[in-house]
């Protein structure tokens, strides 16, 4: 199973996806049967490391995302990805316009996996405080849980998982 989650700059929320889904999956002993990965729908920040405000957020959580490096999400990412994580609508509408029918089916707004929040979308943190990365951490922790509960029910589906 392969999840990519993306974000528009791929510094701030999708990197923080990834960490925070990789800890969770880490914790359920489940890490290595999923594949993750992100991207941005810009190149404004391709082959940088995650925003400096984003490691340390996550850091503090016991999280280290400084390995990851930014890049661009390409239209194979489309077919290659069973689950395309979107972090706002906006990011939605874009992977929607190099979408066939088929690959629409698999793009989704990380949020639907949310069950504690009534947000839709993951706020934007790059121009605001601090504190928005500490808001965005609890949304995705949350988004997280909801995910792996989904990935466990469909290994367990696909017979990868014994039955509970
Ligand atoms: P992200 O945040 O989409 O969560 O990675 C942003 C990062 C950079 C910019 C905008 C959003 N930027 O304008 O450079």
């Amino acid at each position: 199973m392969r999840i990519l989650f993306v974000c528009l700059g791929n510094i701030c929320r999708s990197p923080m996806a990834e960490g925070v889904v990789r800890a969770e999956l880490e914790r359920r002993d489940l890490a290595h049967l999923v594949e993750l990965d992100s991207a941005g729908t810009s190149d404004w920040h391709v082959g940088e490391p995650p925003d400096p405000r984003a490691q340390e957020a996550t850091a503090r959580r016991g999280i280290d995302i400084s390995c990851l490096r930014g890049r661009q999400v390409k239209r194979s990412d489309l077919d290659r990805f069973d689950l395309i994580l979107a972090m706002d609508a906006e990011n939605f509408s874009d992977l929607a316009a190099m979408a066939t029918p088929e690959q629409m089916r698999r793009i989704r707004m990380f949020l639907d996996f949310a069950r504690n929040t009534t947000e839709r979308e993951v706020p934007d943190p790059y121009f605001g405080q601090e504190d928005g990365f500490e808001y965005v951490l609890d949304l995705l922790q949350d988004a997280a849980r909801g995910l792996c509960d989904h990935i466990e029910e469909e290994l367990r589906r696909a017979g990868k998982l014994a039955a509970e």
